[in-house]
């Protein structure tokens, strides 16, 4: 084969790897990004006989004021009449967010709700170089001086009587089931501190333990676990964000492994077991905003008795 050949299918195999990789980012952030999903799953952890709870997990809209689809897409969410709603944090990308996060949530905030928060709540975006995110991927964040009014949006979620978790137990009853609760703050930001809610769940006290934090860091699930929760709810991890078709996540952007990047699965420490229910969330940093074969999603957990199965 002559040289000129050779130069001229390199050169075809260069433009045509790199029309498939432009083709493949104008996907990403220009449809799945804003392609919302509605995961439905069960979890079998209530006492026998008891009436199904309907739990709506929301994660990570990482909300703008421009992003008027994820606004309406969250607003319908209102339709599906959860019995209880569970914010996991990162829920602002922006200065003026809170109005538009509050409008969004709409009539969910009228259902019974419990929160935590993520770093992104405290602290607006910056641009960070996205090969980092691949190759330090348990990189915790650092506090900055670029602040969000997360406060607001606190005060939002009281008046609406939601539960803000950090670091605090509460107990909910929904159908005659008592659900009790344990948060913490954000491990990503090592500003977890687990142990001033720790101890033995009490099962005189719940019928069902539910633990929820921002980061599911293996320290916070060890622990968790250890107490004898039933489910342990988190988000953060976007699911890996940018995953490798009929593979998964490259990265989870914490310590848990990238099988349990998102979804449902199990926790075990010794002889004990909790659910764990990762949320892909429904953002992105604005400085990032491509997904790839990672839809933006919410969850809908329909908690069953023990014995349904
Ligand atoms: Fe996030």
């Amino acid at each position: 084969m002559s040289a000129g050949r050779v130069a001229k299918i390199a050169a075809g195999t260069v433009l045509g790897v790199g029309a498939v990789g432009a083709g493949c980012l104008a996907y990403a952030a220009g449809y799945e990004v804003r392609s919302f999903r509605l995961r439905r799953l069960q979890v079998p952890v209530l006492p026998p006989d008891a009436v199904p709870i309907r739990i709506l997990h929301l994660s990570d809209l990482h909300l703008t004021p421009g992003q008027r689809k994820k606004q309406e897409w969250v607003n319908r969410l209102a339709g599906l009449e959860p019995d209880l709603v569970i914010d996991t944090g990162d829920n602002l990308a922006h200065v003026d967010a809170v109005e538009p996060t509050v409008r969004a949530l709409g009539r969910l905030l009228d259902r019974p709700g419990v929160y935590v928060w993520g770093s992104n709540d405290y602290f607006g975006p910056t641009f960070k170089n996205p090969l980092r995110y691949l190759t330090q991927p348990r990189r915790t964040a650092k506090p900055s001086d670029n602040t969000l009014p997360w406060q607001d949006l606190g005060r939002a979620f009281k008046q609406s009587g939601w539960l803000d978790l950090t670091h605090t137990r509460a107990t909910i009853e929904v159908h005659g089931v008592r659900i009790g609760f344990r948060g913490t703050d954000d491990a990503h930001l090592g500003a977890d501190r687990y142990a001033e809610v720790a101890g033995p769940i009490d099962r005189n006290e719940v019928d069902v333990a539910i633990a929820v934090t921002h980061a599911p860091y293996l320290r916070l699930l060890d622990a968790m676990t250890a107490d004898g929760h039933d489910l342990i709810i988190a988000g953060h991890t976007h699911g890996g964000q940018v995953c490798v078709p009929f593979y998964g996540a490259l990265v989870t952007n914490c310590d848990i492994d990238a099988a349990r990047v998102k979804g449902l699965s199990t926790h075990r420490v010794g002889d004990r077991s909790a659910f764990l229910h990762v949320s892909a969330g429904l953002g992105t940093s604005p400085y990032a905003p491509i997904r790839f074969a990672c839809p933006p999603e919410a969850t809908l957990l329909t908690l069953v008795p023990r014995d349904a199965e």
